[in-house]
């Protein structure tokens, strides 16, 4: 197998597991892993599904761009390289069963949870913590119900908040030159070898709010899951922004 950084010599093996938009193989190598990633969408827990023509490539390729962009910046991402157009190669982590979202702009669950209006700007970015659980429906949590459920140690919740505002101060004007609104995202953080924390998942129109700068037009999966229409030209669109040219699909 070749990846674009350097030549590795690891095998796919079998499914470790299969999400709702990638699927996660085993390999010849204890310590990595191959995300490979699906056209696949759902929205509402998987109450509404469909599939996205070509989302896997954008997400693929936008993902290896953003992480290689914090890796620079001092950030620890489970990226190790792009293996094909769908296939990313990343160090096996122990997912920490947390989301943690990142809020620059009101939008979504925050509009209707405080009946502020979608685009309110927030003067001071918010994290909050969710549940990551399919059967439970994501539940928002906080600090002390990471610590009842043991969800990770308290230096480790502290390192993942400071490390998601980082990733928000490296990525919110990284886009903004290229005309694009970061208004929120999701993170999900992992313990690799020697219990090593780890930004793993993806960075990609599926987990962020994306807003064109000037129209303010939704260029992410809220198309979808809000039947915009569009949905594979705006993530086209935000590839074009953040990786280069479209994608062939
Ligand atoms: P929310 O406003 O619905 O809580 O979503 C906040 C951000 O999290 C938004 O950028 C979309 C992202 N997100 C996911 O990546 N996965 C999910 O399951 C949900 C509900 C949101």
């Amino acid at each position: 197998m070749k990846h674009e950084e350097a030549t590795v010599n690891v095998e796919q093996r079998g499914k470790l597991y299969e999400g709702k938009a990638k699927i996660v193989y085993a390999t010849s190598d204890r310590n990595l892993v191959v995300q490979y990633f699906k056209d696949d969408a759902t929205a509402f827990n998987a109450l509404k599904k469909g599939t996205i023509v070509g989302k896997g490539v954008v997400n693929n390729r936008m993902s290896a761009t953003l992480f290689r962009r914090l890796a620079k910046a001092g950030v620890p991402t489970h990226y190790v390289g792009t293996l094909s157009d769908r296939e990313m190669l990343c160090r096996r982590l122990d997912i920490i069963k947390i989301e943690t979202i990142v809020r620059n702009v009101v939008a979504g669950s925050l509009a209707k949870r405080t009946g502020l209006e979608e685009g309110t700007p927030i003067t001071q970015p918010i994290v909050e913590l969710y549940l990551k659980s399919d059967a439970l429906g994501d539940p928002m949590i906080n600090e002390d119900h990471v610590r009842m459920l043991r969800l990770a140690t308290p230096a480790e919740l502290a390192w993942m908040k400071r490390t998601a505002l980082r990733i928000n101060a490296v990525l919110r004007p990284h886009m903004l030159k290229r005309d694009l609104i970061l208004v929120d995202f999701k993170l999900e953080f992992g313990r690799g070898a020697g219990r090593k924390l780890y930004l793993g998942d993806e960075i990609s129109p599926d987990t962020c709010r994306l807003w064109d700068r000037a129209t303010r037009e939704k260029l992410d999966k809220d198309r979808f899951r809000r039947d915009l229409g569009g949905v594979e030209d705006a993530y086209q669109e935000v590839y074009r922004r953040l990786v280069g040219e479209p994608t062939d699909a």
